[in-house]
């Protein structure tokens, strides 16, 4: 079966985009990246993209009068390019109900939660100030219900009594590097779909492995 072709979105360091970049590179992985796309011109991924020889589009969103003049800008970049499945990795635009319409069941987002908690900005002082002992990362689906797509796989990392925003995010953040990839191969291997009631199941995939456990 040939690669499933990828577009990844990003608004900044891309540190995600990197870890699909490296897991895409790897022989045999069944996924290929074929455009990065920025809303920011001065975002770091885009280098890590062109490290790797793969096609960037910036398409800043200053540009536009509307978000769904925006969103069907990047839409036709992502179609130029053959985009089957698209994966948000720290793109900081909310769409408009347009654009996950338009990429219903082929948009997934990586989300530095246990989603349904801390939903928004600032989740991880979030999940500090509740006084959660544990964290994670989710990818989930993207729909018009922000953050609230139904969810694919989840990493769960320990909050620390002494946490602060950075060590709790840069541990969380070592986790969603596990995750994104893992998750991408799922899909490459056409393993993923959507069941009723807001299921999602991996074909093929014992049901604990859509967990990860980073104590
Ligand atoms: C990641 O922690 C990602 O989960 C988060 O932004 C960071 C991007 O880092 N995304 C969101 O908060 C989306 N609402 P990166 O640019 O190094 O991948």
């Amino acid at each position: 079966m040939a690669p499933l072709k990828v577009g990844v979105l990003i608004s900044g360091r891309g540190s995600n985009l990197l870890a699909l970049l490296e897991a895409c590179a790897t022989p045999g992985f069944p996924a290929t990246i074929a455009l990065v796309v920025s809303n920011r011109t001065d975002a770091g991924g885009l280098a890590h993209a062109a490290r790797f020889g793969v096609p960037t589009a910036v398409v800043p969103h200053r540009d536009h009068a509307d978000r769904e003049s925006f969103d069907r800008a990047v839409s036709a970049a992502l179609e130029a390019a053959g985009v089957e499945l698209v994966c948000l990795a720290g793109f900081m635009r909310i769409f408009s109900p347009w654009f996950p319409t338009r990429w219903a069941d082929r948009i997934i987002n990586i989300h530095p939660s246990l989603l349904p908690s801390f939903k928004g900005m600032h989740v991880q002082q979030q999940a500090i100030a509740s006084g959660v002992r544990v964290s994670g990362a989710t990818v989930h689906f993207v729909t018009n219900d922000l953050d609230g797509g139904p969810i694919v796989a989840q990493a769960a990392v320990p909050v620390h009594p002494d946490d602060s925003v950075e060590t709790l995010s840069a541990r969380i953040l070592k986790a969603e590097h596990d995750l994104y990839p893992l998750v991408l191969r799922w899909f490459g291997e056409r393993r993923v779909r959507l069941a009723a009631a807001n299921r999602v199941v991996i074909d093929g995939v014992a049901a604990d492995a859509a967990v990860l456990w980073r104590p």
